[in-house]
């Protein structure tokens, strides 16, 4: 029974460039393929609804699996059979402890169905089912240091770019608390979602515990939230969608059910003249275009010191030739596929604006058909000239004077976003200073701005990135908990 203890266990690796190891994984994740049918999972039997849809992969559009969405009737049905989860706070710990052990024992179909349905890169889809047992292990410990009873019904709705990490992150932090949750995908990614459900019901999570229910923003989401028997929302995702979430809260007869907000950003790194071009330029690489850019925490402005801006812009569009992009199930694959046709059209039309102006300084050539997008570079005066979060693999970049560090950091303050900053510098009373001026949840320095670790670094934004508190951190189960529960202090 120890094994199944609240632990400190790090999540499984993988060494892909091991190639014994790397072959073993490969050869597993082909024979995984599977075409998975999700459809609610609740705790009566599902009343019915409209006919299965397809489920296209981003890379080739074809057909991934198929998912029957859940209707606002089940939305009705599942807050009635909804129970709060009354185990101890040790016996939920040992469950969400177990359906991580599960997680990491359906590896290779995980790896399979992060690329044909979410489209992440091998080494982006280790990185996600890491974190999502890391989320699941995490958040069991600090479930146990709670007394008292749980909110209630917490309704948890997530984006599609972490489809695994984040979907199981909120549950997690939810079920915890011994909350009941009633989980809703992003329409675009259900069948992980749905994977995800399966193993935590598995593992022992009780069917009123958690409930599943995939379906589209408008017509499942807004009923979820806008149900006055909700105590509270874990949400993921854009900024608009979150205001008006917290309006349909306000409006409700629970106003005072809390909403978590993750929100997006408008995140800068800036790189004087006295940064190492080579980590530098491998860091914006990462930042900016790992992932395809769908990530919130993604570089989206590059501030660049001008006496060094020619040399280092060089050598970032020599490595951006180099990057391969594709098939997200290829090894080889750096950049694979943005979501979706919608996703698509609206990033290349933001680089054809700028292309237009002469503003475009380098753009990398995508692979035909499939949802790819070259990554790319714009020119621009500062933040300001962003209008909105460009959610793809467009850098933006803008040059700065030596004198003109303090602007800068006023403006980044001013967009009034909050979530990641990068800073390459090698001049030590500047890291201080910057950082105790800058106003973001998570800035890092000589490094890439990406890939938050639970537990070692919580992630999470202020201002029009998010409401707090942030994922991965010792407050984010306490606030799941009834108002009054205080946890311990390690
Ligand atoms: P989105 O806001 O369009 O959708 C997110 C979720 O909300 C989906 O499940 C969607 O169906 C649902 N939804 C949409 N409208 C709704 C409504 N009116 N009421 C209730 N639910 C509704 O976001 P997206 O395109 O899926 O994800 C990308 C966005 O997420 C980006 O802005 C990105 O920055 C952000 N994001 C933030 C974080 C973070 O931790 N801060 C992490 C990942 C993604
Ligand atoms: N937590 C994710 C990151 O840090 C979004 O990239």
């Amino acid at each position: 029974a120890d094994i199944y203890a609240p632990d400190r266990r790090a999540a499984m690796g993988w060494d892909l460039d091991d190639r014994a190891a790397l072959h073993a994984l490969e050869t597993a994740v082909a024979e995984a393929e599977a075409e998975p049918e999700a459809g609610p999972r609740l705790a009566i039997e599902p009343l019915g609804g409209p006919a299965p849809i397809n489920i296209a992969n981003p890379s080739t559009g074809a057909r991934v699996g198929s998912v029957r969405e859940a209707t606002p009737e089940e939305a009705t049905a599942a807050f009635e059979a909804a129970t709060v989860w009354d185990a101890p706070a040790e016996r939920r710990a040992e469950v969400l402890v177990r359906a991580s052990d599960l997680m990491e024992a359906r590896a290779a179909e995980i790896f399979d169905l992060l690329a044909r349905e979410a489209g992440k890169t091998r080494a982006d889809a280790v990185a996600e089912l890491r974190e999502a047992v890391d989320f699941l292990r995490y958040y069991a410990r600090r479930g146990t240091e709670l007394a008292g009873p749980p909110r209630g019904r917490i309704v948890c709705i997530s984006p599609w770019n972490f489809p695994l990490a984040i979907f199981t992150g909120q549950i997690a932090g939810a079920l915890a608390a011994g909350n009941a949750v009633l989980a809703k995908p992003a329409e675009a990614t259900p069948l992980i979602a749905a994977l995800a459900v399966d193993l935590l019901h598995e593992a022992g999570v009780p069917r009123g515990a958690l409930q599943f229910l995939p379906g589209t923003g408008a017509a499942l989401g807004v009923p979820l939230v806008s149900d006055p028997r909700v105590d509270g929302v874990l949400f993921t995702g854009s900024t608009g969608t979150a205001q008006s979430i917290g309006r349909a809260l306000a409006a409700h007869a629970a106003p005072t059910s809390p909403l978590v907000a993750e929100t997006g950003g408008l995140n800068a790194m800036v790189v004087d003249s006295t940064a190492l071009h080579e980590q530098a330029v491998r860091d914006i690489i990462t930042s900016a275009f790992q992932s395809a850019g769908q990530r919130c925490s993604a570089c989206r402005i590059l501030y660049v010191q001008s006496d060094v801006a020619d040399a280092l812009l060089d050598m970032l569009f020599g490595a951006m030739d180099l990057l391969r992009l594709g098939d997200p199930s290829d090894i080889r694959t750096d950049v694979g596929p943005v979501i979706g046709a919608d996703a698509k059209a609206g990033i290349e039309a933001h680089i054809e604006a700028a292309r237009e102006e002469g503003r475009l300084l380098k753009q990398v050539a995508a692979p035909e058909g499939g949802h790819f997008v070259g990554p790319a570079v714009i020119e621009v005066g500062g933040i300001g000239q962003l209008e909105r979060e460009v959610f793809g693999p467009v850098l933006h970049v803008a040059r700065f004077k030596a004198d003109d560090l303090e602007r800068v950091i006023e403006d980044i303050n001013g967009a009034g976003y909050g979530l990641t900053f990068g800073l390459h510098t090698r001049i030590d009373n500047r890291v201080q200073d910057v950082l105790q001026r800058i106003r973001v949840g998570n800035a890092y320095v000589n490094r890439n701005q990406i890939g938050a670790v639970v537990g070692s670094q919580p992630f999470g934004g202020e201002g029009l990135s998010g409401t707090g508190p942030k994922a991965g951190g010792p407050s984010y189960v306490v606030r799941l908990a009834a108002p009054g529960r205080r946890a311990a202090v390690e």
